[in-house]
């Protein structure tokens, strides 16, 4: 089989073979997370294991500063894709702010980095008063508003606190964008954002509030979007909208975009990921172009999705009649994406050899058919102890993850350079067992 070759677009690439130094024999080349051999990184710290490149995660932030950098922009980093407090913090010290969406990820923020505060735009369809409270009590930016009931809780919450909260109205654009049904939030039907045909009295209703400032408009089509046009049109959309409610007296100085730049999961995208996100400012920033606005940012998987690997060892390798198995020590509780989205993660070994490849199944040890990390993937031979590595898994990997099967979460790990650090402890079983009372 041939070398798998891991993004050769992304320069330096953070996950790449290198022949260790002790052992130079042909095809025993180790899969790396920049300078530390996977295998080591297993060895040290167990498996399953999530390990992510530090470096991959500034270059990523540095590429998106660069193609916005002829238009005045703040990057929310959205909390949801990975909340380890210590890439919130690594992401607070190159100035980036939050987009959050429950009180458990301001909290976060807050914990990481008190002064980002001031850089937070909370989004959500479900905020409670104690989430708002806390909120208003932070000093956030802006507060994204989804409904009517909740314009006017907040402005209930912030006249007790006699503060005036900052907010934008997310507005639904009714465009369509291609990516799976369960994260497509662009459209009518969709429980998200306020139809924009309404907004404007909505906005009428806000400004009679107070103790709420309008501010801003926001808007998220969806999360996985490949193409940039849908976003064009939203944002052609929302410069049409700013523009009335400038002309209605409103003071509008944001405009969040939100957050959904795709990545490319099977690797078959040869483009740059600069030129990726280039193409992404343009179609965002054309139709604000002489509105004189601030532009919020939530991206959050093009920032840490391919960031982040799976490392996983093979317990059992199984045969039933002509079908392959290979189970692994990760499932579907430590990554959710193949099972719950039919999601695509290249997997990949750990360490290369010349046997030649053949067809597996990998899959974990949860009893559920639907607990697998790939079905009929071809894969260099594997055996019982191999390593694995699930990549792209830096977005919605371990935040999603569960106890289901009282399985303990992973451990996850940050490298920078040479240096490896624990920024999460695995879990164990006592941990899963505290809180319950017998
Ligand atoms: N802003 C808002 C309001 C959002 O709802 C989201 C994602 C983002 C920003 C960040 O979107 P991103 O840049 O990461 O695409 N669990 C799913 C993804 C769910 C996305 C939910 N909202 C997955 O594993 O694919």
């Amino acid at each position: 089989m041939s070398q798998p070759t891991i993004r050769p677009q992304e320069r330096p690439p953070a996950f790449v073979y290198r022949a260790p130094k002790r052992v130079r024999q042909r095809g025993a080349e180790i899969l790396h997370c920049d300078k530390l051999p996977a295998s080591e990184l297993a060895q040290r710290f167990g498996t399953p294991l999530y390990v992510y490149s530090a470096s991959t995660i500034r270059e990523r932030v540095q590429a998106f500063e660069k193609a916005f950098r002829g238009f005045p922009h703040t990057i929310c980093y959205a909390v949801k894709a990975n909340s380890n407090l210590s890439i919130l913090r690594m992401l607070a010290r190159l100035g980036l702010g939050f987009d959050v969406v429950s009180g458990g990820e301001l909290q976060r923020v807050l914990r990481a980095n008190r002064a980002a505060a001031r850089r937070v735009v909370f989004s959500g369809v479900g905020k409670t008063a104690a989430e708002i409270t806390l909120a208003l009590r932070s000093n956030i930016l802006a507060f994204n508003v989804e409904s009517t009931p909740e314009l006017q809780l907040l402005a209930e919450c912030a006249r007790k606190l006699r503060k005036r909260a900052q907010i934008a109205l997310r507005v639904n654009p009714d465009v369509s964008a291609e990516t799976h049904p369960y994260i497509s939030t662009g459209l009518h039907q969709h429980k998200f954002g306020i139809p924009i045909r309404q907004a404007r009295e909505l906005y009428t209703q806000a400004a009679r509030e107070k103790s709420l400032k309008v501010a801003s408009v926001s808007v998220h089509i969806g999360s996985q979007i490949r193409d940039v046009d849908p976003f064009r049109e939203a944002m052609e959309r929302v410069a049409e909208l700013v523009r009335e409610l400038r002309g209605e007296g409103h003071d509008i100085r944001y405009v969040d975009a939100g957050g959904g730049l795709g990545i490319s999961y099977d690797q078959s995208d040869n483009d740059a990921f600069p030129d990726r996100v280039a193409a992404y400012a343009e179609a965002l920033t054309a139709p604000l172009r002489n509105l004189k606005i601030h532009l919020l940012l939530e991206p959050g998987r093009s920032i840490v999705g391919p960031a982040g690997i799976l490392l996983t060892r093979v317990i059992y390798k199984k045969r039933n009649g002509a079908k392959k198995f290979l189970i692994i020590d990760a499932a579907m509780n430590d990554l959710i994406r193949p099972a719950l989205y039919s999601a695509h993660h290249e997997i990949v070994p750990v360490q290369l050899n010349p046997h030649p490849a053949e067809k597996v199944d990998i899959v974990g040890p949860v009893c559920e058919t639907g607990d697998f990390l790939a079905r009929d993937r071809e894969l260099q031979e594997a055996n019982e102890g191999d390593l694995l590595a699930v990549l792209d898994a830096g977005a919605y990997g371990m935040v999603q993850a569960s106890n289901y099967n009282t399985r303990p979460r992973a451990a996850e790990v940050l490298v920078d350079g040479t240096k490896a650090k624990l920024i999460r402890k695995r879990e164990t079983v006592r941990d899963l067992l505290r809180g319950e009372s017998l």
